[in-house]
């Protein structure tokens, strides 16, 4: 899509990090956009700076994992907004921990907001924007979608999934001569407030072990000090839409680990740590 202006974006998980600065950063381009979260104060604040930016904008509470929510939300963005183009799934948690370690309960939390998340989003957005021929579907996945580092099975298994998905997404639309067009946004440590996903997290944590402490500890270091900023991200994610660009791989850094995870499995060797190279 190369002219935005005038256009409506919808964003999940707009109440703070990436999903703010994405729907920001949209309003920038002259853009109306919808801001769905479960932050309802996070919201308010989202919605303060895009009207300041010039934008009409709606809020609205959405929990992801809830297919009737994501639809309720479309359909207010559609009434309110007058159209959608720009979708950007992009809602999501994380946990750590070992593979078996995880409860039931963390399980479906994190499936339902990071996965299905995005299939609410791709099944109520996309036969829209494919009536209209014309639009685009940002997924946020992760490079935990393209390798899968220790201590994270949960999100990872969320994260390659939503890169099967837009890879998949993608090829359906390509076969059907559509105009929409997918991105599938895969960033390393950014300084946002995912290591705080258990403020959402809807049951109490079960415990955890001195390894998954001292590696949350860790990541929380690691993301603190994120060289790239959510709103350079979200200017990346601009430019994909305009360039209709598939792959947005933010940091180009992680670029060994994927090769050499295409190369384990292309030499059907035992994967290597990607954290370790
Ligand atoms: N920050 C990073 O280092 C990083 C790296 C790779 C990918 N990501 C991905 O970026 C996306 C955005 O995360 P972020 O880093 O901005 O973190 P964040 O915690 O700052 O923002 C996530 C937002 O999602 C919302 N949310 C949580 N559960 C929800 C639900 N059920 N329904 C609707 N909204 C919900 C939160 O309220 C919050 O506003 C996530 O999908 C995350 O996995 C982040």
């Amino acid at each position: 899509m190369k002219n935005l202006k005038g256009k409506v974006a919808a964003v999940t998980g707009a109440a703070s990090g990436l999903g703010r600065s994405m729907a920001l950063a949209f309003a920038r381009e002259g853009m109306h956009v919808a801001l769905g979260d479960v932050d309802d104060a996070g919201l308010k604040e989202t919605e303060k700076a895009a009207r300041e930016l010039g934008a009409q904008a709606l809020t609205q509470r959405v929990d992801v994992s809830k297919a009737e929510q994501v639809d309720a939300f479309r359909d207010q963005a559609l009434s309110k907004l007058g159209g959608v183009h720009v979708v950007c799934n992009n809602a999501g948690v994380s946990t750590l921990g070992a593979a078996w370690e995880a409860s039931v309960a963390d399980w479906q939390w994190i499936l339902g907001v990071n996965l299905w998340g995005v299939i609410h989003g791709v099944r109520a957005f996309a036969p829209h924007l494919i009536a209209q021929n014309e639009g685009h579907i940002v997924n946020t996945a992760s490079v935990s979608g393209l390798i899968s580092p220790p201590g994270s099975s949960t999100y990872n298994v969320t994260k390659h999934a939503v890169v099967a998905l837009s890879e998949t997404l993608h090829h359906d639309l390509r076969e059907r001569s559509s105009a929409v067009g997918v991105s599938v946004l895969c960033p390393a440590y950014v300084p946002t407030r995912i290591t705080e996903s258990e403020r959402n997290r809807p049951h109490p944590a079960s415990e955890k072990s001195k390894e998954t402490i001292a590696r949350e500890a860790m990541l929380k270091k690691a993301v603190a000090s994120g060289k790239i900023s959510a709103d350079q991200v979200a200017q990346a994610v601009v430019a994909a839409v305009k360039e209709n660009r598939f792959y947005i791989l933010t940091h180009p850094r992680i670029k060994g680990a994927i090769q050499a995870r295409m190369e384990d499995i292309l030499q059907e060797r035992a994967p290597r740590n990607p954290m370790a190279l």
